[in-house]
């Protein structure tokens, strides 16, 4: 399988309307459209007569009509030429799906099975789209690692005079990574420790599994007493997909849960949306400026001097190289 074998997320379906919209995946240029029948269609956003862009044309019945020469394509990628009503014209078309608030694309030929969200008893606080200026690799290794978090972040994570105390554990299968980490909860400002139930001493839990086809990671969040007797208000869960528009950019397409113990509908967490998703925001934020700023964007991991946090890095590694990039076994960057 290739890159483009696997669903990934890529545009709202909100932002998804009369007109075409172009996006890029694995360097690969994509026209998305919706038909007249309001269905998403995508397909290689180049027409095949002299290259323009699809998605700089408009959408008319069931097709899109390249602005420059009036060629229009299905979602099928099979073309007509007002000029030229016999010849025949295809491009490449992708297989398309809606879910999530989100448009999936997949290629036509793979049988990529499409990725479950476990979302059960949980409030969606929103979806997010960020660009990051760094290869997938670099940017799975930020996420997908805690160290980080003494000084990138302000809620979720570690203090850095106890990041010593953090205990971090590894599991791994054949497609996917576990970690888990546990350890005294960064100081997090007033209003938030109370609104979310968090005393000073608290524990503060974070899980993930990522997996790779597409690459994405599912995490957990809470916050207990030391005991482990008494949980705080609030539990996050966020799955975060990671996919590559070029070799020097990524997207991430997040989707983000919370179940709260307070009474009432939803626990609060209705009233409490906006504050949350802006946390979230910034917390993603706060992870791209230190991709920003990277001395090298050289994915190989080799001579970087890497810490009992960073076992990660290798595991991720082999598998994206493996399953989302389906390389042959002997270009593997196998740490
Ligand atoms: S380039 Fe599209 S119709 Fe000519
Ligand atoms: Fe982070």
């Amino acid at each position: 399988m290739g890159m483009l074998d696997h669903w990934h997320p890529v545009l709202p379906g909100h932002a998804l309307r009369r007109k075409p919209h172009g996006i890029q995946l694995a360097g690969r240029l994509i026209c998305l459209f919706r038909t007249a029948d309001g269905n998403a269609a995508a397909i290689d956003d180049a027409c095949p007569h002299r290259r323009l862009k699809l998605s700089y044309g408009r959408v008319v019945g069931d097709r899109v009509e390249c602005k420059y020469h009036g060629w229009t394509f299905n979602g099928c990628g099979e073309g007509e030429s007002p000029s030229t009503p016999k010849m025949h014209t295809c491009t490449e078309s992708y297989d398309v799906r809606e879910a999530h608030g989100y448009v999936w694309v997949k290629s036509r030929a793979s049988g990529a099975v499409f990725p479950e969200l476990n979302t059960d008893n949980y409030f969606h606080l929103g979806n997010f789209l960020h660009t990051v200026p760094a290869p997938l690799e670099l940017t799975v290794d930020n996420f997908t690692e805690i160290e980080h978090s003494g000084t990138v972040h302000d809620t979720f994570g570690y203090d850095l005079p106890r990041m010593h105390e953090v205990k971090v554990s590894f599991e791994q299968t054949d497609d996917s990574v576990t970690v888990r980490n546990v350890g005294p909860t960064k100081i997090l400002n007033p209003f938030f420790r109370w609104l979310l139930g968090i005393r000073r001493n608290d524990l503060f839990h974070d899980h993930w599994t990522t997996y790779f086809s597409p690459v994405y990671s599912v995490y957990d969040h809470w916050w207990t007493s030391p005991d482990g007797d008494r949980e705080a208000m609030v539990r996050w869960r966020l799955y975060m997909f990671f996919w590559p528009v070029d070799e020097k950019r990524t997207n991430v397409t997040s989707f983000v849960y919370a179940k709260s113990r307070y009474p009432g509908p939803a626990g609060g967490l209705r009233l409490a949306k906006h504050l949350f998703r802006r946390e979230v925001d910034r917390e993603v934020r706060q992870d791209i400026a230190m991709l920003e700023h990277m001395a090298d964007h050289n994915p190989n991991i080799d001579g970087m001097k890497l810490s009992r946090f960073d076992k990660v890095l290798g595991l991720t590694r082999e598998r994206i190289a493996r399953i989302y990039r389906g390389e042959p076994v002997g270009r593997r960057n196998v740490a």
